[in-house]
């Protein structure tokens, strides 16, 4: 899933470069900036091996992807020390984003658990561009909007360990959204129930006037209480920008479904 949110997150920040005016980008639950693949953690779960290793061996890989997959390996090769065959580290959000901000772009990160928030910190340290937070992602929507450049990007992509942590966004969105109408704002969300996302999208849709685009993958059918896929609700999407996913995400599905299962989709939401 964090495939899709990151390749979709590259193909936004893709479209900040269009000008050449700095663009702020805003993480408001960062995480550590990268994982360690060969971690317990990580080799217990082994999400990796349905995610950027199917990604990895693939054919045909579409541009969006390619660069993807050139910063995941430049980020890979620059942490580790060994010369693994493998991959050895997965970079996260702010990570990745501070391998495509120009010298002129910033960052701002925030992350409330207080470990990683430091192992955040130290990631960044005597970077002059990322300014981390130890923080409420939600107050620092109200703290940083709108940025100076008044051009940019808010990725919101909270744990959805708390069951309201839908109701908490689309409460959020609107006072942001009043903050700085303008911006580029990409919420990223789990498909477990298909009638909570639909209560998600029909809050939005009532409280915003902007646009919103729909971004969705699922790799299995409706399951109940299952990972199903991931979405993201993208509000003021670049110019053209559904017409730049269908095919990545056309891609991404045949390459990551299991069995061709779930499917895809990219619309405005009405
Ligand atoms: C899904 S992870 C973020 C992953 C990261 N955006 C990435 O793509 O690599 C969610 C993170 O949010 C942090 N978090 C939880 N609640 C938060 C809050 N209210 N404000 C900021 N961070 C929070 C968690 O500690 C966790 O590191």
């Amino acid at each position: 899933m964090d495939v899709v949110k990151h390749v979709t997150l590259i193909a936004l920040i893709s479209s900040l470069f269009r000008k050449e005016t700095p663009f702020c980008y805003i993480d408001t639950h960062a995480g550590t900036g990268y994982y360690d693949l060969l971690s317990a953690s990580a080799t217990k779960t082994k999400e990796y091996v349905g995610g950027i290793e199917k990604i990895i061996h693939a054919e045909h890989v579409p541009a969006l992807v390619q660069r993807y997959l050139e910063c995941v390996h430049h980020i890979n090769n620059r942490l580790s020390s060994a010369n693994y065959a493998a991959l050895h580290y997965y970079p996260g959000s702010p990570m990745i984003a501070r391998h495509f901000a120009r010298p002129h772009d910033r960052i701002i990160a925030c992350e409330l658990q207080p470990e990683d928030c430091r192992e955040l910190k130290n990631t960044f340290a005597g970077d002059t561009q990322v300014a981390i937070h130890h923080l409420d992602g939600f107050l620092g929507l109200k703290a940083f909007l709108p940025p100076h450049e008044r051009r940019g990007l808010v990725l919101i992509d909270p744990p959805y360990e708390d069951p309201d942590e839908f109701s908490r966004i689309a409460k959020s969105l609107p006072i942001a959204l009043k903050r700085w109408e303008t911006g580029i704002y990409g919420i990223w969300y789990p498909i477990k129930e298909k009638r909570q996302v639909e209560r998600f999208y029909r809050s939005i849709r009532q409280t915003l006037s902007q646009p919103i685009l729909i971004i969705e993958l699922t790799i299995y059918p409706d399951l109940p209480s299952h990972l199903n896929g991931c979405g993201m609700a993208i509000i003021n999407p670049p110019w053209q920008f559904e017409q730049t996913m269908q095919p990545v995400l056309s891609w991404l599905w045949k390459t990551l479904a299991i069995d061709q299962q779930g499917g895809y989709k990219a619309y405005l939401l009405k």
